[in-house]
């Protein structure tokens, strides 16, 4: 079963969206596996977004994401990588389908609300940085009924 990473970027903390975005991933049938509140570090952010320290938007990249409190999110199921990269959008909201996440919320490339891991090594990579504790052990369990 594979795992992908999400994070909630500030902009989308401070708007009010964590139970939209949420719902989109769970009501689909995703398992949550971890769920993390945080600020973070700008060496976390830095090494988060290595890959891109070459453009010419990453340090303002890095100060968009320190600039207040993230949710961090992985999530379990089939395809999920690939399902949660369509649920988000494209990147550039210009692009964004308008059912998807950046397409119902965002309106900027530099402020799109949202981050999903984009293949299954670099959801690996991601997993480890911002869950080094491990994952939450989540196996589906029956609630709310007696089974004789
Ligand atoms: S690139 O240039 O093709 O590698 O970039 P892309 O794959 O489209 O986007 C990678 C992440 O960089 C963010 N991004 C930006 N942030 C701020 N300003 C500008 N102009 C900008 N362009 C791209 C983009 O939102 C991606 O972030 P994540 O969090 O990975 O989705």
């Amino acid at each position: 079963m594979e795992t992908t990473f999400v994070m909630i970027k500030p902009d989308g903390v401070q708007r009010n969206l964590i139970a939209p975005i949420l719902d989109r991933f769970l009501a689909k049938g995703f398992t949550l596996r971890g769920l993390k509140f945080m600020n973070v570090t700008k060496q976390h952010a830095e090494t988060h977004y290595a890959d891109l320290s070459s453009k010419p938007f990453f340090g303002g990249l890095v100060e968009y994401i320190i600039s207040g409190p993230v949710v961090a999110i992985a999530l379990e199921g089939k395809d999920v990588v690939a399902q949660a990269r369509k649920i988000i959008g494209a990147t550039n909201p210009l692009a964004s389908d308008p059912g998807t996440i950046r397409g119902a919320y965002a309106i900027d490339i530099g402020r799109n609300v949202i981050h999903g891991s984009d293949s299954v090594e670099n959801a690996q990579k991601e997993l480890a940085l911002w869950f080094s504790e491990g994952l939450v052990d989540n196996t589906p369990v029956l609630r709310g009924q007696i089974y004789e």
